[in-house]
């Protein structure tokens, strides 16, 4: 098949690396130039396991190609994927211009018959939205072209985006005509085995919902388990213990359940945040969602307290070391990183922060380029020299079986403080460190 993605970011360049693969003739489009020329010289934007080297054999194949020329996308090519950002505006809406511009890009230069697929993270109602802007742009136009717009919902996870994408527990469709879903199929069907064809479909409305549906559900599981991790420090219970308690229950399972911080990243907070609105509009009170949002922010408040507190409420002239910018491990990143968040919060009461982060210190330097309190340092060790503490806030692996007595050794003062849960409280005790996590005994 001929494809044409919009929007070149996590979502759109990892399928169409996913649809390369196997087989279909890709290109995709982006206004940012600066990307595209990058990505013409096979070199990933951001970090993603495995990205470079799909991205490198299937461009060397021929199978995509790369290009800011929006019209030639949309003219080559019969099936069109819109993934384009969908970002909060000031009222926590989501932020349709991006998606409405390529709609209107499709009817300006749409030149037969397309199919045109939604994969942004979207309100009910959108796909209707597109489609209206595309039929006023070929009305301009004084064109007749037949086409249909459909829902497909991304639930790839940064991290672990191109092996969700190559091998999808779900795809989900949200279409209303015989011939779109036959279409939808076919792409599909190599993704998965014969005998499981995975494809679930739904109107429109119901897909749109079910992405909204799958992150708030996610990001209930995580505020629940960092609710109850409060409850157990004053109580003397170990959220850990109660973790492996519950998560053996196969009604509940495992995932998901890891009290911590809080979660952060470029979907959680602004999908729970829309569908709050699209409920609003509605005249709908979602109580548990909204208290999903207020339960992670006071989590993330919580753990700052601790730290100041343990410091009498002066963090001014301390140092600290911090591992961890990213959102979560795997990705560089840092939309709405608690870790990015943390190291405002320390700078901002005049503490000076030494980083690391295996793969987010590029990204990193950019965003604290105007603070001169901040250094970004590559060995995590190095951080950690002369610091009065460590603060933990990202679970990369290799922050999971620190050298503890190197630690000891470098650090001014022997206190952690481990935003994810990572050590054995005594363990790291025994070994003479004060240490502070999330809902155990400290
Ligand atoms: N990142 C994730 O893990 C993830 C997972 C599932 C769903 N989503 C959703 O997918 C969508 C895309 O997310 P993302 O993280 O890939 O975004 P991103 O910010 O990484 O990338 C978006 C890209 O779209 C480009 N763009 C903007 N306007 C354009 C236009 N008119 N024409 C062509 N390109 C244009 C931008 O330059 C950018 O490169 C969002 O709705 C998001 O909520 C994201």
């Amino acid at each position: 098949m001929k494809i044409s993605i919009f929007g070149t970011g996590y979502v759109g360049l990892v399928s169409g690396l996913g649809f390369a693969e196997m087989g279909n003739q890709v290109i995709c489009a982006d206004v940012d130039l600066q990307k595209i020329e990058k990505l013409n010289r096979q070199e990933a934007p951001f970090y993603e396991p495995g990205l470079e080297e799909l991205l490198q054999q299937n461009s060397k194949s021929g199978r995509i190609s790369f290009s800011a020329d929006i019209e030639k996308a949309v003219t080559e090519s019969d099936l069109l994927f819109i993934a384009v950002g969908t970002p909060e505006d000031e009222d926590g809406a989501s932020d349709l211009k991006y998606v409405l511009q390529v709609a209107r890009q499709i009817g300006i230069h749409m030149n037969r018959e397309k199919l045109i697929v939604n994969k942004s993270t979207v309100p009910v109602g959108t796909i209707k939205l597109i489609h209206d802007e595309i039929a006023k742009a070929l009305h301009e136009r004084k064109q007749v072209i037949g086409f249909q717009v459909v829902s497909n919902p991304e639930f790839l996870k940064e991290g672990s985006a191109i092996s969700d994408c190559l091998r999808p527990n779900r795809i989900v469709v949200g279409c209303d005509d015989p011939k779109s879903k036959e279409v939808m199929t076919k792409l599909y069907k190599p993704f998965f085995p014969k005998d499981n064809p995975g494809l679930v479909f739904m109107n429109t409305a119901s897909a749109e919902m079910t992405k909204y549906a799958a992150n708030a559900m996610l990001a209930t599981r995580i505020s629940f388990m960092n609710e109850l991790s409060q409850l157990c420090e004053l109580v003397g219970a170990d959220i850990e213990s109660i973790r492996c308690g519950i998560g053996s229950d196969e009604r509940i399972g495992p995932h998901f359940l890891y009290a911590g911080i809080g979660f952060g990243g470029s979907c959680f907070p602004k999908d729970v945040k829309a569908l709050l609105k699209t409920a609003e509009k509605k005249g709908v009170s979602l109580g548990i969602v909204r208290e999903v949002l207020n339960a992670n922010e006071k989590q993330k408040k919580n753990f700052f307290a601790k730290v100041k507190s343990f410091y009498n409420g002066t963090l001014s002239g301390l140092h600290f070391a911090v591992w961890g910018l990213s959102f979560k491990p795997g990705t560089d990143d840092l939309r709405e990183s608690p870790a990015v968040e943390m190291v405002h919060f320390l700078l901002k009461n005049g503490a000076h922060v030494h980083v690391h982060d295996p793969v987010a210190m590029e990204k990193g330097r950019l965003l604290f380029s105007q603070d001169a309190a901040i250094y970004f340092v590559d060995d995590p060790y190095k951080a950690v020299e002369g610091a009065d503490a460590l603060i933990v806030i990202t679970e990369w692996k290799s922050f999971k079986e620190p050298d503890f007595a190197r630690i000891k050794s470098l650090i001014k003062e022997p206190v952690i403080f481990d935003g994810r849960n990572l050590y054995n409280c005594a363990e790291v005790e025994a070994l003479g460190f004060k240490y502070f996590s999330v809902g155990r005994k400290s």
